[in-house]
């Protein structure tokens, strides 16, 4: 166990090694463990201050967030642009040194194309304090943990030799970033899964990510395969991971954006696909779920679907997360 994680950055899990990874899944099962059986952890981040910064909207995340800072005896502040200076131009350097005079961890959630990723990185360098991804263009690391944390949680924690399908769906609503794709890709390959990622043309990943990617699956004997057959990718998975992404590669011209999605309506999760994997499959989704259009209801409801663990699992890692990042020594 790597108990020197005291407020270090966690802005892609690749800055992380596997060991730190693992310390802080065993921190959050303890946590989810001792949160059923109502034990009290409001002396850890006692007196401590998480300010979140959010250039887009949330449910889970700033809620999971809020509500850990709570449960640990901290506060979180809750920050858009609009409610900053930021909104006026003040820059991440600024920011990041003033907030981090005040308090003990800046969490951020900038998923715009091209530069959030780049912002968190600028900000962890001159903040004076730990930097939190709350997702941004490039990935989703809290989100992938508490995915990872739901798996071991069903299958146990050595997920060796496991099929985990990661696949494109219809959506018509919004451009959705490549972030948690992207994270999953980082993520799951490290802990001994074989990842097959589906997706129809226009719809890849980063060039770097997908690089990336591939050297961590070399390295830890796992693969990763695409395909661009939805059916061919569920076809004996053990973790289905159906969602909808934007053809950021391509373009995010939203007219263009919809006469493309319009072309692939028939990516969407139905019984019939679910029955071409393994009888033990999960349904898997980071949420929110376009209904009707990314999966039928009878899925999204469905016995196979883990989908509501995937969100509860958030709250329990990120307060592992900032147990460590922020609680430190005594
Ligand atoms: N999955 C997720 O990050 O949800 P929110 O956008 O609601 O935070």
């Amino acid at each position: 166990m790597n108990t020197r994680l005291f407020q270090k950055d966690f802005i892609t899990t690749p800055d992380w090694t596997v060991e730190d990874l693992n310390t802080m899944l065993d921190l959050a099962f303890r946590l989810k463990g001792d949160f059923a059986t109502g034990v009290i952890h409001d002396h850890i981040l006692r007196a401590k201050t998480l300010y979140m910064l959010f250039f887009e909207e949330s449910t889970r995340t700033r809620n999971s967030f809020e509500t850990g800072m709570t449960q640990l005896g901290g506060h979180a502040i809750w920050l858009t642009p609009k409610a900053t200076q930021i909104g006026h131009g003040e820059n991440a350097k600024d920011t990041g040194i003033v907030l981090s005079s005040y308090g003990h961890a800046i969490a951020i959630r900038d998923c715009r194309t091209g530069i959030g990723n780049k912002y968190l990185y600028e900000m962890a360098h001159y903040a004076d304090a730990p930097i939190i991804n709350m997702q941004d263009d490039v990935d989703h690391p809290c989100q992938a943990m508490a995915d990872l944390m739901t798996l071991m949680e069903l299958f146990g924690r050595d997920l060796r030799g496991r099929k985990f399908v990661l696949s494109w769906t219809y959506a018509p609503k919004y451009v959705r970033p490549l972030s948690v794709p992207q994270s999953l890709l980082w993520l799951m390959p490290r802990f001994g899964m074989d990842v097959t990622l589906a997706y129809p043309e226009g719809y890849h990943m980063m060039p770097d990510v997908m690089e990336k990617a591939r050297q961590f699956a070399d390295e830890a004997g796992t693969t990763i395969t695409e395909t661009h057959n939805m059916e061919e990718a569920f076809t004996d998975a053990d973790f289905l991971y159906p969602k909808s992404w934007g053809p950021i590669m391509v373009t995010e011209d939203e007219p263009t954006v919809e006469a493309m999605a319009a072309r692939n309506t028939g990516w969407r999760v139905t019984q019939q696909k679910m029955a071409l994997a393994k009888k033990h499959a999960v349904y898997m989704h980071c949420m929110p779920i376009d209904r009707g259009h990314e999966a039928d209801g009878d899925v999204i409801d469905g016995p196979q679907s883990v989908i509501y663990k995937q969100a509860e699992n958030r709250l329990h890692i990120q307060k592992a997360l900032m147990a460590l990042v922020m609680g430190g020594r005594a």
